[in-house]
């Protein structure tokens, strides 16, 4: 049997009558019927065909079926962005009353969902420290519906024990269990082969892969895909065809760049690790990480990002920001380039500092997104950021 690379290389939309050799781009709004009993046994449910693309399109299936392969999932939806798809992955089970369990470390918009909107609609959440297993079950109320988390976290790059939780799930079958996996990507981590019924990406990441569009994507059990699509095919917030073509291509090429990101952040965090200016290095496949066992056991490797803490605070940080050369300072990562990041200033700024803290983010801490650049000049242009800014 062909392997998930020779598998997802192969997965194309039916080719047309054209006979082209790549998949066109399907910029079409709706699709025809060839006749009118057509039209009714496609909308009866009768017949499969397209109708129109708010709910299905050649170009965002075939990206579904690339992420269903990586991640060994039954079925999925794409969205018009990550954040589209973490919504979606509350909203289209919630209801008034309900009760979601959450890890603490988790990206700024999701804590916003949180916070400030569910319980608008009367739903109430917990936040657990992901690396606490006792943590989740005590957390766990009679009207808990759906367990989240992320992992590793970011930019702390904590990890949530998956067979631990998985073993949760078997014990709870009613609630909802869901991973945001976009750090580890479906390469390195599959949630869903150990017993997580939903597995959720912002695409914009590493799956394009080259900082273009925006996209997101559930996969996951059938039944929970089939209760999703009634809610996006009301809801509408469907990826672009062009996203989708776009998204499709870079999958192709995903185990390629993965395997550079993480060679290249591992020797960062390797050169970085007892350097005289840095207080802290955290990656997840560096020995000195909290949870490194755990870390080898359920990924193939650490992921492309290394979170630091340079001496001297925020000062040393922002003046360590300025003098990168060649690594620029965007709030994206998963990029072919090399990405920086403050987050005490940027993405989690929204935070008080107590809860900055707690989630080891420091007024000195620094988010690298290594990227898939020669490995000498990031970590060359690193070591000339540190010296410059002392
Ligand atoms: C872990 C994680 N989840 C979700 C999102 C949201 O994705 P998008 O920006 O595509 O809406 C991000 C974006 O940074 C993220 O890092």
């Amino acid at each position: 049997m062909e392997k998930d690379q020779s598998k997802i290389i192969r997965e194309q939309a039916p080719r047309s009558a054209t006979r082209e050799h790549s998949v066109p781009l399907y910029l079409t709004s709706s699709f025809i019927f060839d006749s009118a009993e057509q039209g009714r046994a496609i909308f009866a449910e009768e017949e499969e065909g397209m109708v129109y693309s708010r709910y299905a399109n050649p170009n965002t299936t075939e990206f579904i079926n690339k992420v269903c392969i990586l991640e060994e999932a039954e079925a999925g939806l794409a969205f018009a962005s990550g954040m589209a798809a973490v919504f979606a992955s509350f909203a289209g089970f919630i209801r008034q009353g309900d009760h979601i369990v959450s890890s603490r470390a988790i990206f700024g918009s999701t804590h916003q969902l949180f916070t400030q909107l569910f319980p608008r609609w009367g739903v109430t959440h917990t936040y657990v420290d992901a690396v606490d297993n006792e943590a989740w079950e005590k957390a766990i109320q009679p009207n808990t519906k759906i367990v989240f988390l992320e992992s590793p976290s970011n930019p702390g790059l904590e990890l949530a024990d998956l067979e631990f939780l998985a073993g949760l799930k078997a014990k709870y079958p009613d609630i909802i269990f869901a991973i945001d996996n976009c750090f580890a990507t479906p390469y390195l981590q599959k949630p869903l082969t150990y017993g997580f019924d939903l597995s959720i990406h912002s695409a914009t990441k590493y799956m394009d892969g080259q900082g273009r569009v925006l996209g997101g994507v559930i996969v996951g059990k059938q039944h929970l895909i089939d209760q999703l699509l009634f809610f996006i095919r009301h809801t509408g917030p469907a990826m672009s065809p062009f996203n989708a073509w776009v998204l499709s291509k870079s999958l192709d090429t995903l185990s390629l760049r993965m395997d550079r990101h993480c060679s290249n952040a591992l020797a960062l965090a390797e050169a970085l690790e007892g350097h005289p200016e840095i207080a802290d290095v955290k990656y997840p496949f560096l020995p000195s990480h909290p949870q490194y066992a755990l870390a080898k056991k359920q990924m193939r490797a650490g992921g492309g990002i290394v979170t630091f803490e340079v001496k001297g605070g925020k000062e040393r940080a922002y003046r360590f920001l300025d003098a990168l050369r060649m690594i620029l300072y965007t709030s994206n990562l998963g990029d072919a380039r090399t990405i920086a990041t403050h987050p005490a200033s940027t993405t989690h700024s929204k935070l008080s500092e107590e809860e900055r803290l707690h989630l080891g983010i420091r007024p000195g801490s620094v988010r690298l997104s290594v990227g898939i650049e020669d490995k000498e000049d990031i970590i060359g242009d690193i070591l000339q950021a540190l010296e410059e800014s002392k």
